[in-house]
Formats: C-alpha cells, structure tokens, sequence
C-alpha cells in the first residue's frame, strides 16, 4: 500500500540555491530583416528574465513564438536589434563565457561520415581537452546516451532519434556550466526523454544551469523550475512553475483504499463545510509515461534485440561529479603489477558539488589512471571519411588559428 501523500509544496531548486545570476536579459528585441533593411519579422520583442545558477529554465511558447531566437541571442550568434544581454557577466560573444557553455542546436549539424566517437573527439578537440580526458568522456557519454553499441557506425546513417542523443553528448563534452538545449527531446522515443529528462535534473543538481526551449509540455513540466510562455515574440507568463500551476481554491489528499465505512465517515465531516457536488474523490492513474517504460522495461528483461539506439547507461560519472569507480581487486593487481607512470600521492576525493569546471579539469588530468582495456583496432577509414575527417580538422585548425597538430 502507498503512503498517504498530502501535496506538499518543497522550495525549488532554484530558492535552494545561491542566486547568482547566469543570464540577464533587458528589453530583448530582435528584428529580421530583408536584403532592403524592411522589417521582416519581429521574432523576440522586448523581452526580460534572469535565469539563476542552478535553474531549470523553460523557454515555451508554440511555433514561431521566438524561443530559438533568444537561444541564439544568449549564445552570441545573433546581434540583439535591441536590449541588453550578459551571460556569467559578460557580453555573449566573449571567448571564454563561450567555453561555459554547451548548446544543443534545433537541427543536429554533424559530420555525416565521422562516427559517434570521432564526433566526440573532435569537438573535445575544439574545448582544447587533453587526450585522454576527450577519450574518457566520449566513452562516458556514449554510454549514457546509449549509442556505445553503435559507436562506429557513421552519424549521417543515424535515425532522427540517434542523432539527437549524439547532439546532446556533443553539448556536454566540455563539461559545460550552462547548457542550452533546443528542443531536446524532439524526435527521441519515451525511453529517450525519460533518459533526457534525468540527465537535467542531475545537471541541476551538480549546481549547473540548464535552459530548455521545448513545446513538449509534459517534458517541461518535470524537470523546470521556471518557465516563461512566449506568444508572438513577447512573453505572455513567467514565474514558477509549481505556483503558475498551483490551484489555491482546492486540495488533494490521496491514501491508501479506505473501507467504504470510513469513506463514509470522512465525506460526512467534509460535507459540513463544502457542497456535496464540489467533493469529488477518484482514483489516482499512472501516467502513460511511466506505463510506456514499465512495458519496455519487461520487455527489455525478456532480452529482444534491436539495432537502433539501446537504453542509455547513467548519467556520465564526469558530469555527476563523481570520481572513478573503485578498482576492482583484479585492476588494483593490474596496476601493482604494472610500471608506475608516475608517483600518485593520494586517492582523488570525490568533487564538491560547486566545484568549478576548472577544478574538475584539473582533477581530471591529476587523477590516477586506472589501468584500461587495449583499444580496439579502428577500421580502416573510407575514402569519403577520411576526407570529411581531413576538412573537419582543417576548420578546426582555421578556427582554433594554428597548425593542425
Ligand atoms: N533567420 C531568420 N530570418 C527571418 N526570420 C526568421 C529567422 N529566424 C527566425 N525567424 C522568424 O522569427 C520568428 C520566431 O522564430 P523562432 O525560430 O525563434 O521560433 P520558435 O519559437 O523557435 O519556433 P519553433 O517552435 O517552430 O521552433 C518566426 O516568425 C520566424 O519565421
Ligand atoms: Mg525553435
């Protein structure tokens, strides 16, 4: 039998957390324009909110309203008509406000003939990330969106779905401290979102800022702490999302199954106070959400095969903060055995919540290094691969402005 359960509002994670502000946006207004200067469409029009570290941040509104106009403004790469925007204090083009954060575009822009695991690295390689920092969180996400199985397969063969979870691993390679997700959730199977919708609630818990642009209002629902609802470039509400949805005329009380005598018994105390037709008791239902993964789940148990995305693993152990697993005994014989690379002083303790990204990549590259299993052989590259992988690192050598290492 469930508990009892009385709706109890519980502070947001936002209150919990320090206030700091992440992004700041005054009187946000943004004008697309024809070839002649006219005035083509007002797509944000002046517009206000903060968004606070730590914060799941909301952006709905249905087709057309705006919502990727302003993700495209918060990320610099489109210039304000007017109004004023700072992201960690500064303007949205600044070098190294951009190294903090991780952008889930509304279209995946990918390398069709690298696989999962090249796309990985290669934006590792853009973050500047060391080698094996870019190996070990490739391998981390990749299992976490569940693409480990199919790592070598070309991402411009991927389905819809597929591409959307090497998106999202790509958004999360450089550890970002605010992550901007367009639509992430569009395209990807119940299994998928659930997956999408635990990874930013573990996000937020780490103390990083998430911003999600989505009309998929049950996703929403889940994991925001604010919202803001946009209508034709403008925001029509904002606020939390428990008090914008919060009733204040009624309440809900749910227990176990009562006997009908003490139901009885109840409604006759309540009937003193409230009209008979204003009582309404009824049973609560799942939603399909949870049934849907209770089907698969057994499914899964019954161990059918498919060749599309797998179920992703945990949340990657680099984005929960988490230090490396314990050495099980046979690795802890392997590295005995093994020729020390270097002296290591003592075991790495597992990171503060409001650890900095530089902290974590700091300790990243101090922490010892269990023992891993021999790579396995790359196959050798098509033609068209190898090219597309050639014009991949000449742009990133043009756009990093310096020898292709
Ligand atoms: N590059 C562009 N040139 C001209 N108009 C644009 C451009 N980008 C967006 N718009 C217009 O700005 C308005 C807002 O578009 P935006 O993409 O921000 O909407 P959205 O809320 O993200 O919609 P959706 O839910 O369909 O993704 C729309 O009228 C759109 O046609
Ligand atoms: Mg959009």
């Amino acid at each position: 039998m469930s508990p009892a359960a009385l709706t109890a509002v519980s502070p947001t994670r936002s209150a919990a957390s320090n206030n700091d502000v992440v992004v700041s946006v005054r009187g946000l207004t943004k004008v697309f324009k024809d070839f002649w200067g006219r005035p083509k469409a007002l797509a944000v029009d002046n517009v206000d909110f903060d968004v606070r570290r730590g914060e799941v941040f909301g952006l709905l509104g249905p087709n057309g309203s705006g919502k990727s106009t302003t993700v495209k403004l918060i990320l610099g790469l489109l210039h304000p008509t007017k109004g004023f925007i700072e992201v960690f204090g500064h303007s949205p083009r600044h070098v190294a406000t951009k190294e903090r954060i991780g952008y889930l575009p509304e279209e995946s822009y990918l390398y069709r003939y690298l696989n999962s695991r090249e796309t990985l690295e290669f934006f590792g390689n853009l973050f500047e990330l060391p080698k094996d920092d870019r190996r070990k969180r490739a391998e981390q996400l990749l299992e976490m969106v569940g693409l480990s199985q199919v790592h070598l397969r070309s991402v411009g063969e991927f389905s819809k779905g597929m591409q959307r979870r090497i998106g999202l691993a790509q958004a999360l390679i450089n550890d970002p401290d605010l992550v901007i997700l367009d639509e992430p959730t569009s395209g990807l199977d119940p299994i998928g979102c659930r997956e999408v919708k635990d990874l930013i609630l573990a996000l937020a818990r780490r103390g990083k800022t998430v911003i999600l642009s989505s009309h998929l209002l049950a996703d929403v629902e889940d994991v925001c702490d604010r919202v803001v609802i946009y209508y034709g470039g403008r925001i029509q509400a904002m606020g939390p999302l428990r008090e914008l949805l919060a009733n204040p005329d009624a309440i809900q009380i749910t227990t176990p199954a009562l006997p009908r005598e003490t139901m009885e018994r109840v409604l006759q105390i309540i009937r003193q106070d409230v009209a008979a037709d204003k009582v309404r008791v009824d049973t609560p239902t799942q939603n399909l959400e949870t049934y849907f993964l209770d089907v698969v789940q057994k499914a899964r148990q019954a161990a059918a095969e498919t060749s599309g995305a797998t179920s992703g693993a945990r949340v990657a152990a680099y984005l929960r903060g988490e230090a490396e697993p314990a050495p099980t005994p046979d690795r802890i014989l392997e590295r005995l055995t093994a020729p020390p690379p270097k002296p290591v002083e003592a075991a790495p303790p597992a990171p503060a919540p409001a650890e900095t990204a530089a902290q974590a990549k700091l300790e990243a590259l101090t922490r010892p290094e269990p023992p891993a299993p021999a790579p396995a052989p790359a196959p050798a590259a098509e033609p068209a691969r190898q090219a597309e992988l050639e014009k991949a690192n000449e742009k990133l050598a043009a756009l990093l402005g310096k020898p292709r290492s």
